[in-house]
């Protein structure tokens, strides 16, 4: 028995218990606005706080005082003030983009909520479907909306081969597994002469496409519904792309092969997927690994498995991602630089 490892262990199982009650009132204090009421601002009190953020001051004390045991804000125990110091600003607010990663704690809370399910899917082998997940979609909107507006037009476009020029002459687009159809919007807005379809599944996702299009006046954008295992569009796209749409799939080599099908010869495919390796041994140094095979667990893998499927995995990685393109036939895959985006790896591809 090694003392001071049983020790050590001791502390790093307290800054767990720590840290996971700490991510569901960091996703409380994302989702009540409170960090953005106290970003650029001087010290508050309790009181100061709630009132300018319109909420109950006992509620607002409380988080306070989880905030401050927890580091993430500044205390005056003297003048019973609260600071959110600027240096930590970026990664709670919504003004940090997808640096904000107290958005991201909601999805601890979201699998929370389905803790049960998942439990008795130990025992069982099955999967846990997309419809015990109702905050689901306005969650990855939420997530994605901040990454696709801070590198979609100015990096991601840029950075597939030949995609801009394309576009700005009149290309027809596909997005696969669009979930709320936010890549596509942005881009039917800013290449009016190109058309472009958001697909998938969920009427929940493409309800908010639809209305944000009409919304906007976009006449050069649909969403359809469709499982992406039957998608039967052959050769009618220049560009096709999925945003972190494939792990989760029950059958992703047969939506490969569909979205090859579906791309023009000679067409570009963009595959996005969560940064990883495919061995577990490369990715324990990772400072993500841990929520990647969490959510893994209590999502992306189960609702595969809930599909009859595969249940690849969240953190499938690299190595598994460029076989599956290769057998679906793509070529000359290569992976591209994002840098706003350090969570994913950004597959381009061709079809030959
Ligand atoms: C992780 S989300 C990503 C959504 C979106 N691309 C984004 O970045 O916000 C995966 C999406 O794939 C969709 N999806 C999963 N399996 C699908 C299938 N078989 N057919 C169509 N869509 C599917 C889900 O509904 C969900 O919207």
């Amino acid at each position: 028995m090694d003392k001071v490892r049983a020790k050590d262990f001791l502390q790093s199982m307290l800054g767990i218990l720590n840290g996971g009650a700490l991510s569901m009132m960091l996703s409380i204090g994302h989702r009540t606005e409170l960090f953005d009421h106290m970003a650029g601002g001087g010290p508050l009190t309790s009181q100061q706080l709630a009132d300018i953020a319109s909420l109950d001051e006992r509620y607002v004390r409380e988080w306070l005082a989880a905030m401050a045991s927890g580091g993430i804000v500044d205390y005056n125990a003297d003048a019973e003030t609260f600071t959110l110091p600027e240096e930590h600003q970026a990664l709670v607010t919504r003004a940090g983009g997808p640096m904000n990663i107290a958005a991201r704690m909601q999805y601890i809370s979201l699998l929370g909520t389905v803790e049960d399910d998942i439990v008795e899917a130990f025992s069982t082998g099955a999967g846990v479907p997309y419809s015990r997940y109702p905050d689901f979609q306005r969650l990855m909107a939420e997530d994605s909306t901040a990454r696709f507006d801070a590198a979609l037009l100015d990096v991601i476009i840029p950075a597939i081969p030949g995609a801009h020029d394309a576009l700005t002459a009149g290309a027809r687009f596909a997005d696969v597994g669009c979930g709320s159809g936010h890549a596509v919007l942005l881009l039917a807005d800013a290449y009016p002469n190109s058309s472009f379809v958001g697909f998938d599944f969920s009427d929940d996702g493409l309800a908010v496409g639809r209305d944000a299009a009409a919304a906007a006046r976009l006449t050069n954008v649909e969403f359809v519904a469709v499982d992406a295992a039957e998608l039967n569009r052959p050769d009618e796209f220049d560009i096709v792309t999925t945003f972190d749409a494939i792990h989760d799939q029950a059958f992703p080599a047969t939506v490969l092969e569909n979205i090859h099908e579906a791309t023009k010869a000679n067409g570009t495919y963009l595959c996005v997927e969560p940064r990883a390796a495919s061995q577990l041994a490369e990715n324990m140094l990772d400072p993500v690994a841990a929520f990647q095979y969490t959510i893994s667990t209590m999502h992306c893998m189960s609702v595969s498995l809930a599909g009859g499927g595969e249940g690849l995995g969240t953190a499938w990685g690299t190595e598994r991602t460029t076989e599956f393109l290769t057998a679906a036939g793509f070529v000359d895959i290569q992976t591209v630089d994002v840098r706003p985006d350090r969570t994913n790896t950004y597959f381009v591809c061709r079809k030959s």
